[in-house]
């Protein structure tokens, strides 16, 4: 079997764990797999994703700040990519043209629902921020059945935008960010903002958690830190952050590009092992 080209596209790129979530999944199937981190500033993106698929590359990871700029790079995009405009993987299909799609959300309810064993159908959730990663997750958790889904940004208009857009005001609204002490509890609480990336502090009220409360970083390592600490303090029953999403996502896009269904599990174990939970 010769060896397959793959990568992931990012700006900075150098500490992605996705060359190594690759590298374990083609070795269950015992693949040849090149898979290279590549470093692309937004002037040199589409060149550079053109570069790659021209020398016979078979799929990307599109990671930030690209994941809108290269939507328009794509021959097609699948039904999340054009909800959301943003990709976060692209295939090269048998004609050479290149397929766009975004499996953040679908990660995340994987990750949730198969490892966590969350049952989203029941749950009233609250999701912190309305950019691209808060928008992906507000649309896959509508679509796994969640009961009402509160959505709160810094910015109220991000908010509002992504909720005229899905347009079901009984199952998913917006709220102002300084109404949190105000808002009620909730059993899921997912936070979606790039504070923690940043290293800028949330300041949340412990009483959005009730009791029985999950609640979900996006983020991993350091940069999940500061959402857990609060999850932990405000008695929440179960406190993650998003490695699983991570690498659910990386698998889904293995079975996009080879059509073989890597186990996440013992991947997701080294993984967790080298990057403990904050
Ligand atoms: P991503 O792709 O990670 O979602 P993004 O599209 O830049 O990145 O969105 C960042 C999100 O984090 C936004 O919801 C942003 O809020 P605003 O739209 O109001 O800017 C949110 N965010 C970033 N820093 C924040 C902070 N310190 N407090 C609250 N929200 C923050």
């Amino acid at each position: 079997m010769s060896t397959a080209r793959c990568g992931v596209v990012g700006h900075p790129i150098a500490h992605s764990l996705s060359p190594q979530i690759q590298q374990a999944f083609a070795a269950q199937f015992g693949r040849a797999l090149d898979y290279q981190r590549i470093d692309l500033t937004q002037e040199r993106l589409a060149e550079g994703v053109r570069e790659f698929f021209a020398a016979g590359g078979v799929g990307l990871n599109i990671t930030l700040p690209h994941k809108h700029a290269a939507a328009k790079l794509a021959t097609r995009l699948g039904p999340w990519a054009q909800r959301l405009d943003a990709v976060n993987m692209l295939t090269r299909a048998a004609d050479g043209s290149l397929d766009g799609e975004n499996v953040d959300g679908a990660a995340l309810v994987r990750d949730l629902s198969e490892r966590y064993r969350v049952d989203l159908r029941g749950h009233d959730v609250l999701v912190l921020g309305a950019g691209g990663a808060g928008r992906a997750a507000v649309w896959a958790l509508l679509d796994a059945g969640a009961q009402r889904i509160t959505v709160v940004n810094r910015h109220p208009a991000g908010a509002d935008a992504l909720v005229d857009a899905i347009g079901r005001p009984g199952l998913v609204h917006s709220r102002y960010w300084a109404d949190l002490p105000n808002i009620g509890s909730f059993d899921l609480v997912i936070n979606a903002t790039s504070a923690g990336v940043l290293g800028e502090h949330l300041e949340l009220p412990f009483k959005l958690v009730t009791p029985r409360a999950t609640c979900y970083d996006l983020s991993y390592g350091r940069a999940a830190a500061d959402f857990m600490g609060w999850a932990r303090a405000a008695r929440a029953r179960y406190a993650f952050d998003g490695l699983g999403m991570l690498v659910e996502g990386g698998a889904m896009a293995y079975a996009r590009w080879f059509g073989d269904t890597p186990d996440t599990e013992p991947v997701f174990a080294t993984l967790r092992a080298q990057h403990p939970q904050a």
